[in-house]
């Protein structure tokens, strides 16, 4: 029979992402309503490396779900890559009386947390933290809703600025390999073209699109880009660079988002998912689960092994780059 889990600890890693803190919260108090405890880990990996903790209870999480970031911090730890490091983390964890983890992350920090668990045996489940959106077993990962919000309403900025001097701007988002943010913010923002990895627009059809525009009297046009998007072979600048010799007409800027995307308070969606999630995660542990990440499928909580969670491949929402074509015309 399972020893009974009576700590568990938790830790953010990684890119941060909005919500964390919500999730954080979240699986905090729900081991002080089961009456177990809990410590915190700072700065993920690394802080589990030098033994970082903080117990932490109810009263530790107050007025946190509203915050963006993590209080716990954050980071990309390459001492966990080695045996080394995972035999001093889990030292660390034993010496602090750790039965089970919950780590909120990535898939570099599944993928962590999965070998960890081959190599010593503590139970782990995974709660997908990102704003990329890029995690197999879940429609969304926390921090993607607040994301693309962000992304929207500086895009709607943008719009404004572009459409006053009859402008041409190449918008870049966030997203890794993938073109979620992309796709998803620029549908909610009207912009005139998306490209994302997941489909290649091609040039000459983005050159017709702008000529199309232009014809038809739209006094600016937004063309936002997926940071992992290496269909055109042309990063924001150079998309820039083609338009203006291929279509002089055009006066084009080039606005490249970066990390203010990660930044700020979580949407009341990435709130309610992660207190949801948290919750999930500490009943599974003490269910005697491990290896299992918890996502959403459907509005309901599903659970996928973390070894799928990070090889499969989330689908982009082919509708939606139908609804974006339609929409710019
Ligand atoms: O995975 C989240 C993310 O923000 C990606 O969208 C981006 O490519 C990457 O992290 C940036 O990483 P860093 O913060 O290390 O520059």
């Amino acid at each position: 029979m399972e020893a009974k889990i009576k700590k568990i600890a938790v830790f953010t890693s990684g890119g941060d992402s909005p919500g964390m803190n919500a999730a954080i919260r979240s699986v905090v108090r729900t081991c002080a309503y089961m009456k177990i405890e809990c410590v915190g880990i700072y700065r993920g990996y690394e802080g589990m490396i030098e033994g970082d903790f903080l117990p932490m209870n109810a009263r530790s999480v107050n007025h946190i779900i509203n915050k963006g970031g993590t209080i716990l911090k954050s980071a990309r730890c390459e001492e966990f890559r080695t045996k080394e490091g995972r035999q001093k983390a889990y030292d660390q964890l034993k010496s602090e009386g750790v039965d089970a983890m919950v780590v909120i992350g990535g898939d570099g920090s599944f993928t962590g947390a999965l070998l960890f668990n081959e190599e010593y045996n503590i139970p782990v489940i995974g709660i997908p933290g990102t704003i990329d959106n890029d995690i197999f077993g879940t429609r969304y990962t926390l921090g993607f809703d607040t994301a693309i919000n962000t992304a929207m309403e500086v895009i709607d900025k943008i719009r404004d600025t572009a459409s006053s001097h009859h402008r041409l701007f190449f918008v870049e988002v966030m997203g890794r390999d993938v073109g979620h943010i992309a796709l998803n913010a620029g549908v909610g923002a009207g912009a005139e073209e998306i490209l994302i990895p997941e489909e290649n627009l091609g040039l000459e059809r983005l050159l017709e699109s702008l000529k199309k525009s232009k014809l038809t009297g739209k006094s600016s046009s937004i063309v936002v880009v997926a940071e992992g998007d290496t269909t055109t072979g042309k990063n924001v600048f150079q998309l820039k660079e083609y338009v203006e010799q291929h279509l002089p007409i055009y006066d084009v800027r080039v606005c490249v988002l970066g990390h203010m995307q990660r930044g700020g308070s979580p949407t009341c969606f990435d709130r309610v998912l992660a207190s949801r999630m948290g919750v999930k995660a500490v009943e599974a542990l003490l269910d005697g689960k491990t290896n299992l990440m918890v996502g959403i499928l459907d509005d309901d909580i599903a659970f996928t092994p973390i070894s799928e969670a990070i090889k499969g491949k989330t689908k982009i929402n082919k509708e939606l780059i139908r609804v974006s074509d339609i929409m710019s015309t």
